[in-house]
């Protein structure tokens, strides 16, 4: 749609149209693309368009080239191409009907002990017609699954291994039963590096016609924390409610709170008196919606660059962590806002001696 807000209908046949992103949108009709999240649209279709892990990527297609692949264990943080990686593999090894070839199960499918018995009984013992060599199983956020589940899969893992490779998939590896783990050859996908998420930050820029101001796009990366999905989801939000994105924009729409916003909310936590700054910080949490834990983080940041004496900033930071804590097992917003204004009454204090 036109930025003016007339309506602009393009009757004129989708030929070249989708000619640069047809890699990613392979096989699918033009206006189902134009539905699909940007996450999915501009998901890595081949080993190579995995940004960053090419330890990994360049590993796993020696094992395929070589016909040796192992079972897979994937951990790291989400938004790291794990999930992105092991259907580029699939592909890779199967072609394009790959999706017949694998079973996919994550953590919204019922996961309980039968349910590793009997779905992947089932799709480890019947084998497809001309299917060569071995299947792929995975098993998205592994790390939901119930102990015995996890007992129950290893001797799957075991009993299967002659026609069938399992890609077990984690946020936390520690969670995984170590008899699995010993089982699996592990990779690691660390946070992505800045660079590479601007990149690819930029090229969907460019695809979408998204105007992002520079201040706009180091918001965005400095949100997105290394996290692929979120800086995407992030910015088709951005664009979805805004015709210009900048810095206010992206901090508008993730619901953090603005670095003057917590300027101002420290500022007055050491300068004011007591009433008149916990009024004018309630105020400000209510106009805004900001929630008291994503406050606490801003002002962990902030504190880091104010001129307090070590005694101070150590029991500053002592306390927000703790507070963090409180909140996280259900402390309430109001009592834990005074007791933070009472710490910065108290660091002030400290700061002077
Ligand atoms: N290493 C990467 N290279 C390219 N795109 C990535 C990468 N990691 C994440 N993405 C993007 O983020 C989205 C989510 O990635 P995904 O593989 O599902 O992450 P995970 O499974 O690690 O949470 C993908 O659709 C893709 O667009
Ligand atoms: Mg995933």
């Amino acid at each position: 749609m036109a930025s003016d807000g007339q309506m602009d209908v393009d009757f004129s046949p989708p030929l070249d149209k989708g000619k640069g992103k047809s890699k990613a949108v392979e096989g699918r009709e033009p206006h189902e693309v134009d539905n699909l999240p940007w996450v999915e649209k501009y998901r890595p279709v081949t080993l190579d368009d995995v940004v960053s892990h090419k330890d990994i990527t360049t590993t796993i297609v020696k094992f395929i080239e070589k016909n040796r692949l192992p079972h897979l264990l994937f951990y790291g943080p989400p938004g790291t191409g794990k999930t992105s990686t092991i259907l580029a593999v699939a592909r890779r090894i199967y072609g394009a009907e790959y999706k017949k070839q694998i079973l996919e199960l994550n953590a919204s499918d019922d996961r309980g002990i039968d349910v590793v018995r009997e779905q992947i009984k089932q799709f480890a013992e019947t084998r497809t017609l001309f299917s060569k060599g071995f299947k792929l199983i995975i098993l998205d956020e592994a790390d939901m699954m119930t102990q015995q589940a996890q007992a129950a899969l290893r001797r799957v893992i075991e009993q299967y291994t002659k026609n069938v490779r399992f890609c077990i998939i984690c946020n936390y590896v520690n969670k995984i039963a170590p008899a699995i783990q010993s089982r699996c050859t592990r990779f690691r996908f660390s946070p992505l590096p800045i660079a590479e998420v601007e990149k690819r930050v930029n090229s969907v820029v460019e695809a979408e016609k998204v105007n992002l101001t520079q201040d706009g796009k180091k918001a965005l990366l400095k949100l997105s924390k290394g996290d692929m999905r979120r800086a995407l989801n992030v910015l088709q939000a951005c664009h979805a409610a805004y015709s210009s994105i900048g810095e206010t924009e992206i901090y508008n729409c993730t619901g953090n709170p603005h670095p003057s916003d917590i300027e101002t909310i420290v500022n007055s936590m050491l300068a004011d008196e007591f009433t008149t700054s916990y009024q004018m910080i309630s105020a400000m949490k209510t106009e805004r919606g900001l929630a008291l834990q994503d406050l606490i983080s801003g002002t962990y940041e902030y504190v880091e660059t104010i001129d307090f004496k070590p005694q101070a900033r150590v029991y500053l930071l002592d306390f927000l962590a703790t507070t963090e804590h409180r909140l996280s097992t259900g402390g309430g917003e109001k009592m834990q806002l005074s007791a933070l204004l009472g710490a910065f009454k108290n660091a002030v204090e400290l700061s002077t001696k």
